[in-house]
């Protein structure tokens, strides 16, 4: 073969190898109560453990990401997994709520309108894993640990998305939870719960 013939399809799969990774923005998961931050390093949020982002790009310790769901009309500061459900995936600053990107919208069965919407910001990098089963299993271990000694563990699809944010709740105390192993439970619970199939 002619080097200038093996140049050229060295040259085209290269390309084409840069041009699939672009159109498949990776996936990343926050493993905990994660700060989002403004270009500046101002706080302009927090983003719920095991919420799914998109990584944009990565600066020295901080990673760029989006985070999409839906958010309800008259309740712009939060975003939501998906219309109806309480699965937050992140809580924003109510200065930036202007920089929310808005999708199509939806109405839900209570004639609530919802709004599809983006949002992109910075965070740390140390508080990102590819791996959304591995947060999920830091989160079922707390489950077996705790949830288990006083009655017969109930597990996640005993109940409902909606259900499960004020069960744990009121058994966070008695389960000696901080408020970081309560979002990370209820969001394990709610992802595994008996409507999320
Ligand atoms: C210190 C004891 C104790 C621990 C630990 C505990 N629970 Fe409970 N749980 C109770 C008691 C007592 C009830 C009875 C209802 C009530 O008082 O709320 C209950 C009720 C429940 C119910 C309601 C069942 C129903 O049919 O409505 C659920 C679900 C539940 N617990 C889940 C959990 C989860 C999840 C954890 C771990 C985060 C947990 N519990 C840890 C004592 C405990």
């Amino acid at each position: 073969m002619k080097t200038q013939n093996l140049i050229k399809i060295v040259t085209v799969s290269t390309v084409g190898i840069l041009f699939s990774t672009a159109l498949n923005a990776s996936s990343t998961y926050a493993t905990k109560m994660t700060d989002l931050m403004s270009k500046d390093g101002r706080t302009v949020g927090t983003l719920t453990p095991g919420t799914k982002l998109d990584v944009i790009k990565k600066s020295g310790k901080k990673t760029k990401v989006r985070v999409s769901g839906w958010s309800a009309f008259g309740a712009e500061t939060v975003i939501f997994k998906q219309v109806g459900k309480r699965i937050i995936l992140g809580i924003l600053d109510e200065s930036i709520i202007s920089k929310v990107k808005k999708g199509k919208s939806k109405t839900d069965e209570f004639e609530s309108t919802w709004n599809q919407s983006s949002f992109t910001g910075w965070v740390k990098t140390s508080n990102l894993n590819n791996s959304q089963e591995k947060i999920w299993n830091k989160a079922d271990t707390l489950f077996k640990q705790r949830c288990g000694g006083c009655h017969q563990p109930h597990p996640a699809h005993e109940f409902t998305a909606n259900q499960w944010p004020n069960i744990v709740k009121a058994m966070k105390d008695r389960a000696g939870l901080t408020s970081d192993d309560q979002w990370l439970l209820t969001k394990f619970m709610q992802n595994h719960a008996k409507d999320m199939k």
